[in-house]
C-alpha cells in the first residue's frame, strides 16, 4: 500500500513508463510510484523485434528524412510538429539507452548496424540480439530503475482515476491481496500500452487490455484516433497466440511475399498498412487464410536472427528451405490518450505516453519502429513539463485538436455515447478475488474470446457498415453485463471500453485512411483529414 502522496505515479511498467521513472527518480529526485499489474519486467514493450528508428549514422539519412517517411506513413494526420520533436529528439534519448546499459547490435568495426523497414527509405533501425530489441531495451530500463527510489508495486492493477476539483490525484487500485485502495500522486502518468487483445488474432501479450485508455473514456479525458488499429503483415499463421511476430527488418533484409500460387503481389517495403491490406485482398481472392513469406534467399538468417530462426524451427520450419505462412494480425493501437507535446492529457494532473497516448507523431499508421522512440522521448518529456511546473494542456501537439475545438463537430464524440452505458464500478475491498468467475453463466474468459472473434471477423483490416454495427452489438452486450471484481473481470470491461470507441469511430470515418479500411467507402476523403475525438 502507499500511504503518502507521491511527485509522479506512474502506471505501466514499458519504455515510456520506465524512461520517465527513471528520469524522474534519478534525474530529479522525485517521490516516485511505478504500479504494473504484472511484474515488472512484463510489459508489452519486451515483445518489440525490429528495434528503434532513430538517425544515429550520418549522410545520406538526416531527421528531414526520418520525418517525411512518419508523415507519409500517417495518411495525413500526423502532427509534424509532434513528429519534429520524436526525430530530433530520439537519437539522443536512444544514446542515453545505451549510457544506461542497453547493448545494441554493431558491425565489425564497432559502429551501430542499421537495418531497413517499410516505410524508411534508408536503413536507420537500431536493433539488439538481432530482432530482441524490446527485451533488451526492457533489461536495461527495468535494471535502471531499480538502482533509482521508485517505489516499484507489481500485480497491482488500476481501476480508476481519482479526479478532485478539475484534477487528477491518483488512482484506485486493486491489489494481489483482492483489496482495493487510492493511491494518491500530485500526477500520474499513463504508460498502460495498447489493446492488441481486443483481437482474437494478435501479436500482443495477453496484458494488452487497453486499460489506462478505458480509464480515460471513463473519466471523460480526450482520446482520439483510436479507429486506426494497425495490423502487422508477416505474424506465423500457425495457433499460438500471441502470434510469434516475423519482424518487418526481414522484409528490409530481402525477404518476399509470395501468395499461395507463388506470385509475388505487392512491394514488400510499404508502409505496414499497404501490406496488410493486399495480402487480405489476395488471401480472400484465393480463398487462402495466410500467403507466405519466402526468406529462402536470406544467407546470413540465423546470424542476423537468431531468436526467429530458432522460434521458427520449434515449429518445424527451416526459413533456409521453406516458405513461412504469414497472415496479418493485431499489433499496434496508434490513438489513445491525446497529449500535447509535454504530454499532458486535457485533464490536469493526468499525463500519457508510449502506445497509451496518442501525440500525433503516427497519425492513421505508425512507421515501423517508431513504437519504442515515441515512448523513450514522450515519457521523459513529460518529466520534465512536471519539474518545470506545467500544470495542465497547451495547445500543441495533438492537443490542437482538442483545446478550443467546436463541440458540435461531427468529429467530437462526447463520451457519454459509450460512458454512458457504464455500470460504474464499485471500489470497495474485496477478499477474495475470483480467477475466471461466471458472469450470467458465462465465464469472464468466455466473453472475452466471444468479444475478440466479434471484433476479428468485423472490425478488423476490412471494415463496412454493416460488419462495424455487428460488432457495436457484440461490445454493448459485453459492456451490459454486470462487472466483476477479478481483474480479468477488468481487464474485460476495459477492452469492451476500448472496443466500443474503436467501433464508433470506425463507424464515423465513412473514408479508406492508413490503417482503417472501409469497403464500402474505399478512397481518401479530405473532408475527415482530421482526429476523431471522444470527450
Ligand atoms: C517488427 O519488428 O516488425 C515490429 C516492430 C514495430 O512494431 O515497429
Amino acid at each position: 500500500m502507499i500511504d503518502d502522496e507521491l511527485d509522479l505515479l506512474v502506471l505501466g511498467s514499458g519504455v515510456a513508463g520506465l524512461s520517465a521513472a527513471v528520469r524522474a527518480a534519478g534525474t530529479h529526485q522525485m517521490r516516485v510510484g511505478v504500479l504494473t499489474k504484472g511484474e515488472l519486467p512484463q510489459a508489452t514493450t519486451r515483445w518489440a523485434q525490429g528495434g528503434v528508428a532513430a538517425v544515429l549514422g550520418g549522410d545520406p539519412d538526416s531527421t528531414d528524412l526520418h520525418l517525411a517517411d512518419t508523415l507519409a506513413a500517417g495518411a495525413g494526420l500526423c502532427d509534424a510538429e509532434a513528429v519534429r520533436v520524436l526525430v530530433d529528439e530520439g537519437p539522443a534519448r536512444v544514446n542515453e539507452l545505451i549510457a544506461l546499459g542497453a547493448m545494441f547490435d554493431r558491425d565489425g568495426a564497432g559502429e551501430l548496424e542499421l537495418a531497413r523497414e517499410g516505410g524508411h527509405t534508408l536503413p536507420r533501425i537500431v536493433h539488439a540480439g538481432g530482432s530482441a530489441t524490446g527485451a533488451e531495451v526492457e533489461r536495461a530500463l527495468v535494471a535502471a530503475v531499480q538502482r533509482t527510489a521508485a517505489a516499484i508495486h507489481e500485480h497491482a492493477f488500476a481501476l480508476e482515476l481519482i479526479v478532485e476539483a478539475g484534477r487528477c490525484r491518483g488512482v484506485t487500485a486493486l491489489f494481489a491481496d483482492g483489496t482495493v485502495h487510492s493511491v494518491r500522486a500530485a500526477n500520474v502518468l499513463v504508460t498502460t500500452g495498447g489493446a492488441g487483445q481486443l483481437y482474437a488474432v494478435t501479436t500482443n501479450p495477453v496484458e494488452a487490455t487497453g486499460d489506462g485508455i478505458a480509464m480515460a473514456l471513463r473519466a471523460g479525458v480526450a482520446v482520439a484516433d483510436i479507429e486506426f488499429v494497425q495490423f502487422h503483415p508477416t505474424a506465423l499463421s500457425v495457433e499460438t497466440m500471441p502470434r510469434p511476430l516475423l519482424t518487418e527488418a526481414l522484409r528490409g533484409h530481402g525477404a518476399l511475399l509470395r501468395d499461395t500460387t507463388g506470385e509475388r503481389f505487392v512491394d514488400e517495403l510499404q508502409p505496414r498498412d499497404v501490406v496488410s491490406r493486399a495480402e487480405t485482398w489476395r488471401m480472400q481472392e484465393l480463398g487462402a487464410d495466410h500467403v507466405f513469406l519466402d526468406a529462402t534467399g536470406l544467407e546470413d538468417f540465423d546470424q542476423r536472427f537468431p531468436n526467429i530462426a530458432r522460434d521458427l524451427r520449434s515449429v518445424g520450419l527451416d526459413p533456409s528451405k521453406d516458405w513461412l505462412p504469414v497472415a496479418p494480425a493485431a499489433h499496434y493501437t496508434c490513438g489513445g490518450i491525446v497529449t500535447d507535446l509535454r504530454g499532458s492529457s486535457s485533464l490536469p494532473g493526468l499525463w500519457a505516453a508510449g502506445e497509451a497516448c496518442c501525440s500525433g507523431v503516427h497519425g492513421a499508421n505508425r512507421l515501423a519502429s517508431n513504437s519504442l522512440l515515441e515512448g523513450m522521448v514522450f515519457g521523459p518529456r513529460a518529466v520534465e513539463a512536471i519539474e518545470d511546473g506545467v500544470s495542465g494542456p497547451s495547445a500543441t501537439g495533438a492537443m490542437r485538436t482538442v483545446l478550443g475545438m467546436d463541440p458540435d463537430r461531427p468529429d467530437v464524440v462526447p463520451s457519454g455515447v459509450i460512458g454512458g452505458r457504464f455500470v460504474r464500478l464499485s471500489t470497495r475491498s474485496t477478499e477474495q478475488p475470483s480467477a475466471d468467475p461466471p458472469v450470467d453463466g458465462v465465464s469472464t474468459g468466455e466473453v472475452r474470446r466471444g468479444l475478440q472473434r466479434a471484433l476479428t471477423d468485423n472490425a478488423g483490416v476490412l471494415r463496412d457498415a454493416d460488419r462495424l454495427g455487428v460488432a457495436a452489438k457484440a461490445v454493448d452486450d459485453v459492456l451490459a453485463l454486470p462487472v466483476g471484481s477479478s481483474v480479468a473481470d477488468h481487464e474485460v470491461r476495459n477492452l469492451a471500453t476500448v472496443g466500443r470507441a474503436t467501433v464508433e469511430a470506425a463507424a464515423r470515418r465513412r473514408e479508406s485512411r492508413g490503417a482503417h479500411t472501409r469497403d464500402d467507402f474505399p478512397e481518401t476523403d479530405p473532408a475527415f483529414l482530421h482526429r476523431i475525438v471522444f470527450v
